[in-house]
């Protein structure tokens, strides 16, 4: 345990590195990365400068969603090892200075879970209300229109009950009945567990899914100029509907209040995954308003869009966000498990990776950094027989799933697997990967490993950049400027999104170059700024 007390804001404009356990690092030579893996490479995470860890379930799990498919909350699956071993990644995140933060799913469990069990053996047990059981219509199909997200149907035929259970991913994934206060108190009776266990904060997955609306009506139809793929592909028919009853419940909050009344004791802190399409960042502002529910919410806006993002979507984001999320928090990625690496998936060079790491640090909010983002991995193109995840195997090859982003990270380039681990792994570790290996990286002075670190530390020494508000954002073009304050602190940045030279003219004042380390470049004595490609200024305002 750390010998210094807590500060209860410490997620605010915290740099969290998200984990995905099973392709981290292996420990026992099974393919599969585990807790013990963690372990061994925290010092690796600690060194680049986050303030925490998130880690993707690592919970008792038939695995058929990788971990998001829950059989015991209060246990760790043997394949990532066992309590004891998570307790050692308690203590030596902690001794390093990293909080460690734990993925609670809370929106369903795994079809294995004892509760499911017992809840679908009979329709007058204990637990026959713990998840969504609906009666057929008359002719059979399915109580209402609502749709899963990996595919079909959001209702599953149980031939014991005779009747239609509710899954919003995987029919093996029910989903728990939150109108129910055994189950919201079983699910903070196991926040609990983990808060006395050490942990200092969660990350909420699908935290707007919990509830349903209980009269269970359809959603409405969703005309096709409405829709978009920021939360799921284009091609998924969930897109056609408007998700008014089968999540985004006004009832969540109720659920949240008590969870942060049980955080607050332990100054722990909760990054709720808020998806939804049409609502996203009005949703923020409803979870995240006050200091009574979630602390942060995890937006989407940065994790989709096939291009580099143009100023101006920077521009509207933040907008919206000043308008909707007033005095809420966000927490911010560029990319995950979940979605196609943003290398990739923006097209960047690696100096537009970089632009974009440095704008990443000066943005208003906490941010998440998934494994091997600092390397600058690509997407990794898998074949269809190498495929693992059900959500690409059922869209493929239209939308081919998460398992590009999640192949195991890369340590050693000249170690068999890259280091990961010394089987074969569940997923395959790809040349172009292993050349990128964070040893030879490491070595290499142009790697971009290199500019997170130097970022990082950048933002941890303003202020400003962590805490500040964020004004005067403008979208000229392909230059993006805004201010962040905090207390006397006033910085000006600029950011060329482009390959081509831009202008721009730096108020009066008398300005202080910072961020040098990052690129970032003097305004001429008179007040003219000439970026180069993917060029930054970051400014510090000096009291004359
Ligand atoms: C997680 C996914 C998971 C889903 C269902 C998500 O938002 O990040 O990986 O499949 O929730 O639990
Ligand atoms: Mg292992």
């Amino acid at each position: 345990m750390s010998v210094f007390p807590k500060d209860p804001d410490w997620w605010r404009g915290a740099v969290i590195y998200q984990i995905y356990p099973r392709s981290f690092q292996d420990s026992n030579g099974d393919g599969v990365g585990d807790l013990l893996g963690i372990v061994r490479r925290l010092p690796y995470i600690a060194g680049l400068g986050a303030d925490a860890i998130w880690i993707s379930p690592f919970f008792t799990s038939p695995m058929k969603d990788f971990g998001y498919d829950v059989a015991d909350y209060c246990d760790v699956d043997p394949m990532f090892g066992s309590l004891a071993d998570f307790d050692q990644v308690i203590e030596t995140a902690h001794a390093l200075g990293l909080k460690v933060m734990i993925d609670l799913v809370f929106s369903h469990t795994s079809d294995q879970h004892a509760w499911f069990k017992e809840s679908r053996a009979t329709r007058d047990n204990a637990k026959a209300d713990w998840y969504v059981w609906a009666d057929p219509k008359p002719d059979g199909t399915v109580p209402n229109n609502w749709l899963g997200m990996f595919g079909g149907s959001a209702w599953h035929w149980d031939s014991r009950r005779e009747q239609y259970y509710l899954h919003n991913f995987l029919t093996s994934q029910p989903d728990l009945n939150h109108h129910n206060p055994d189950v919201t108190q079983a699910l903070l009776d196991t926040a609990q567990f983990w808060l006395d266990r050490g942990v200092d904060g969660f990350r909420l997955d699908v935290v707007n899914y919990y509830m349903h609306d209980e009269h269970l009506r359809d959603n409405p139809p969703l005309p096709p100029a409405e829709r978009n793929d920021h939360t799921a592909p284009k091609v998924n028919p969930y897109n056609h509907q408007l998700h008014l009853y089968d999540k985004n419940h006004p009832k969540n909050l109720e659920f949240l209040r008590k969870l942060r009344t049980l955080m607050n004791a332990y100054n722990a802190a909760a990054v709720g995954e808020v998806g939804d399409s049409q609502r996203g960042l009005e949703l923020l502002g409803e979870y995240t308003s006050g200091s009574d529910k979630v602390h942060m919410s995890y937006a989407f806006e940065f994790l989709s869009g096939h291009a580099p993002l143009p100023a101006q979507t920077f521009k509207d984001v933040f907008d919206q966000v000043e308008e909707l999320v007033s005095d809420g928090w966000i927490c911010w990625a560029f990319t995950n498990h979940d979605v196609e690496r943003h290398i990739s998936r923006w097209g960047l060079s690696p100096a537009a990776a970089r632009l974009y790491t440095s704008l990443m640090v000066c943005m208003r909010g906490s941010l998440c950094i998934y494994q091997g983002e600092e390397l600058g991995l690509p997407e990794a193109e898998l074949d269809f027989e190498d495929l693992q995840d059900p959500y690409g195997i059922e869209f493929w090859p239209e939308f081919k799933g998460r398992d590009g982003a999640r192949t195991p990270m890369v340590w050693e380039a000249n170690a068999p697997f890259a280091g990961f681990s010394t089987a074969n792994p569940w997923l395959p570790v790809l040349p172009a990967h292993q050349r990128m290996a964070a040893d030879t990286s490491n070595t290499d002075p142009s790697a971009l490993i290199h500019h997170y670190r130097r970022a990082l530390a950048f933002r941890r020494q303003h202020q400003a950049l962590r805490m500040g508000d964020i004004t005067q954002v403008v979208a000229q073009g392909d230059l993006l400027s805004f201010q962040r304050r905090y207390g006397d602190e006033l910085i000006q940045c600029y950011f060329n999104l482009s390959d081509h030279p831009v202008n721009a003219t730096v108020p009066a004042g008398h300005w202080v170059t910072i961020g040098g380390e990052l690129g970032s470049i003097r305004p001429s004595p008179d007040h003219s700024l000439n970026l180069g490609p993917w060029q930054p200024s970051i400014l510090l305002l000096q009291e004359d």
